[in-house]
């Protein structure tokens, strides 16, 4: 595949693609009429499509391209461990080095918390998987207890935890919920911490992080404390919008379970490996889960691989409870786990959390700060290298657009004519980009992000006489 525009390539997959994929989330109809964009190469922060577009990266890929493209060495992992032993299961009382490696690995990089550590770890393939194990794992443990009473795991609105009948369930996607009869009995949800959206008038973000972390009081309460296995939530929303809490939020929400003895599940298959600034996002916000779920970026997406690592305070009530009546044929897979040690050997050499913490995150926030001059943005937000935006028609008040305006997509449609990708959720835009971008990088992409408001905002104006 070459970086030249081709265009006899470009319409035969758009045909086959729409003759034979189905795609994530996506409006089929409308995908064919409009045709697929085929994405051919990548390397750095940059991917290219069969037309010869060159399109800055402000997603890696879909949160987990943390390295960037291109990285030889990842490559090189899996040809070795592929051609040393490409597959060996963990279920007959057998092991392979990568996993075992990799479950040490992990559980050392995790800080310990109330001063014991994260002793081990189960593979899955995916977030999605991983969610799966965690309700499994959490009502094992109870059951274990000698509780089995407390099966219900308390979520949040708008809150992604993956597409699975289960991971849908703890999700918190109404559109999600519609299509599937969701969620599952004995998973509920309550109120995000979106201070924007859900904020009193005169109310500061530090008086809402307070009241949105009492919901989770509340509902404990209205089930019955002794019914509640657990509470999960991303530290930081990141398919809802990339939600950032007010810094009340967490210690109040840590205090409250705490509390209740219940279980902390802390959904970091965005927020962990370096996106935040930080090994793990619990880390950041001071709280002390019980259990943390992985995935893409621990190997920085080059191939599939996801997990749970489980704090000593559940692990050593599983690991002498018998036997665990749960598995995938790919957990711990030797390939997976040999990319994502080789992907946290380079992160670890660039110290790409740090540099995110200390240099470029900081930049990127300054950076990212100045696009609330627009005349379409209403707030700018970032933590680490995530980020968001809400687009407005009225900076005052944040009112927003006629949904019929399909507004979000417009602008990603501008954002691709103009050389970079964001995504939309709604009205509000948001990024996650490679971690290895340099300042220059960061300069160029608000550049291009900049263009494609100026021309959704001048399209706007033609189309609805704003
Ligand atoms: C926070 C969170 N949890 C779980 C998942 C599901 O992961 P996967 O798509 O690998 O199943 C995602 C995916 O975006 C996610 O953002």
């Amino acid at each position: 595949m070459t970086r030249e525009p081709n265009a006899e390539l470009t319409r035969e997959l758009r045909t086959l693609d729409a003759a034979h994929l189905l795609h994530p989330f996506t409006d089929h109809a409308a995908l064919a009429a409009k045709g697929v964009r085929v994405i051919a190469r990548a390397e750095g922060i940059w991917i290219w499509d069969t037309e010869g577009h060159r399109i800055l990266d402000g997603m890696s890929g879909l949160w987990c391209v943390n390295a960037g493209y291109g990285r030889r060495e990842l490559a090189q992992a899996a040809y070795q461990q592929m051609l040393e032993l490409p597959f060996y299961n963990t279920f007959f009382q057998t092991t392979t080095e990568p996993p075992v490696r990799l479950a040490q690995r992990l559980t050392a990089l995790a800080p310990p918390v109330r001063g014991q550590p994260f002793t081990h770890v189960f593979f899955t393939s995916s977030g999605s998987e991983a969610n799966d194990t965690n309700v499994r794992l959490v009502r094992r443990y109870w059951d274990l207890l000698g509780q089995p009473q407390r099966k219900v795991i308390i979520s949040r609105c708008n809150a992604y935890h993956g597409s699975t009948v289960a991971a849908a369930s703890l999700g918190g996607m109404s559109g999600m919920h519609e299509q599937g009869d969701l969620p599952i009995p004995g998973i509920v949800h309550i109120q995000q911490p979106y201070y924007w959206g859900l904020r009193e008038p005169g109310e500061t973000p530090e008086a809402f992080g307070l009241r949105a972390a009492r919901w989770l009081e509340d509902k404990i309460l209205e089930i019955g404390p002794q019914r509640v296995a657990a509470f999960i939530a991303e530290p930081v929303q990141g398919a809802g919008g990339v939600i950032i809490p007010p810094p009340t939020y967490w210690p109040e929400v840590q205090r409250i379970v705490q509390r209740y003895g219940i279980l902390l599940i802390s959904d970091e298959v965005i927020c962990a490996f370096g996106r935040l600034g930080h090994w793990f996002a619990y880390e950041k916000f001071g709280i002390q889960p019980d259990l943390v779920t992985f995935a893409k970026a621990v190997t920085s997406g080059y191939v599939p691989l996801g997990g749970v690592l489980v704090h000593e305070r559940v692990a050593r009530v599983l690991v002498e409870g018998g036997e665990f009546t749960h598995g995938y044929t790919y957990s711990g897979h030797p390939v997976a786990c040999a990319v994502a040690l080789a992907n946290l050997d380079l992160m670890q050499r660039e110290a790409l959390p740090e540099r995110v913490r200390h240099d470029t995150g900081p930049y990127l926030a300054e950076r990212w700060a100045t696009l609330a001059d627009h005349p379409l943005v209403g707030v700018t937000e970032s933590c680490g290298f995530v980020a968001g935006l809400v687009l407005t028609r009225d900076k005052a008040t944040l009112a927003p657009f006629p949904d019929a305006w399909e507004v979000g997509l417009l602008c990603r449609q501008h954002c691709f004519d103009s050389g970079v990708v964001m995504r939309a959720v709604g009205q509000r835009m948001i990024i996650a980009p490679p971690l290895t971008m340099t300042r220059a990088d960061i300069n160029t992409m608000i550049e291009r992000i900049v263009r494609a408001l100026d021309a959704t905002w001048a399209d706007l104006q033609q189309r609805h006489g704003l």
